[in-house]
């Protein structure tokens, strides 16, 4: 489901969040996006120079409000970093396919700003009652993102929480996909969710067909169009931005590029790197 136009709803920013060293969360007020949006979904986001892919991280109908939780990493979004309440954002969408809500013990793996994609799913799963474990990895402590929201929702009994950080600095001292691994001697589940770097993504989906469990991952490739005309998400012959960004275990057990190459902005296929 699209804005009929596909063109960019300029609008307000009405809040910002800062939520780690490097990631701030940009609160729109954008009604046929929030009430539209599923978990897993991507909005375009114009910052009238460049526009780039963004996951919804926060989808809120009743309130018609929407959030986009910015990593700083280049040009557009160290601009967005700039950007004040009150500054103007343009964004289109939502595009994409959401997360599907399958299984009933689930198993949600998220890396770094991943979790901004993820968020929205994880409220959707204890709403819905599941057994929900959430494992959260970073490099540090203060980048863990959306810990302290997941950390009040553990008070619930449907509801546990997982902390990996690279230099020991919180919980596990290591990669969140060796906690993951140790989490599945302890535990059963019967669906996994993921996001994150995607090395880290392979290496999860690799956990998770050695136990013959099911895997949903948002991936992310290089976005112009963001609604399925120009080819330039392409992986193995899928549009990320139409057929993905979530894609399950039988997709991507026939894809070549999951985890070894992606495209650059000129459509070169290039090494993966992270
Ligand atoms: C479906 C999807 C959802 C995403 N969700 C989030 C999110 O929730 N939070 C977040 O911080 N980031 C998200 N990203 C990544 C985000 O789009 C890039 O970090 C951003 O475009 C970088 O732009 P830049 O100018 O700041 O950096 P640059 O220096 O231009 O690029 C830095 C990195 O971002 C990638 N990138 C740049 N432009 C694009 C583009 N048009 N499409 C895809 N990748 C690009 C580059 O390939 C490079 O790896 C998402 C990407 C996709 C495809
Ligand atoms: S971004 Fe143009 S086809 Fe996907």
């Amino acid at each position: 489901m699209t804005n009929s136009t596909n063109k960019p709803i300029v609008v307000p920013i009405q809040r910002i969040e800062t939520n780690t060293p490097s990631t701030k969360t940009f609160i729109l007020k954008v009604p046929s996006i929030a009430q539209q949006g599923k978990p897993g979904q991507f909005v375009m986001v114009w910052t009238f120079d460049n526009e780039i892919p963004m996951s919804l991280s926060n989808i809120d109908p009743i309130n018609e409000l929407i959030g986009i939780s910015v990593k700083r990493v280049g040009p557009s979004t160290e601009k967005m970093h700039f950007m004040r309440e009150g500054s103007l954002m343009g964004v289109r969408g939502p595009y994409g396919s959401g997360f599907k809500i399958v299984g009933s013990r689930i198993l949600v793996v998220g890396g770094g700003v991943g979790m901004a994609c993820l968020f929205p799913l994880i409220l959707q799963l204890i709403e819905a009652q599941k057994s929900v474990t959430v494992l959260i990895g970073a490099l540090t402590k203060e980048e863990l993102l959306f810990q302290k929201s997941l950390q009040e929702y553990t008070k619930y009994d449907n509801f546990r929480l997982s902390i990996a950080t690279d230099d020991g600095s919180m919980g596990f001292h290591g990669l969140v996909t060796e906690l993951m691994n140790e989490t599945l001697q302890k535990k059963t589940f019967d669906q996994i969710y993921a996001c994150g770097p995607e090395l880290m993504l392979k290496t999860a989906f690799n956990i998770a067909e050695s136990q013959n469990i099911a895997f949903q991952v948002s991936l992310e490739r290089y976005m112009k169009c963001g609604i399925g005309l120009c080819g330039s998400c392409c992986i193995d012959g899928h549009i990320v931005c139409k057929d993905g960004p979530i894609f399950d275990s039988q997709v991507l057990r026939t894809m070549n590029e999951f985890g070894h190459s992606k495209r650059d902005p000129s459509g070169r296929l290039i090494p993966m790197t992270d």
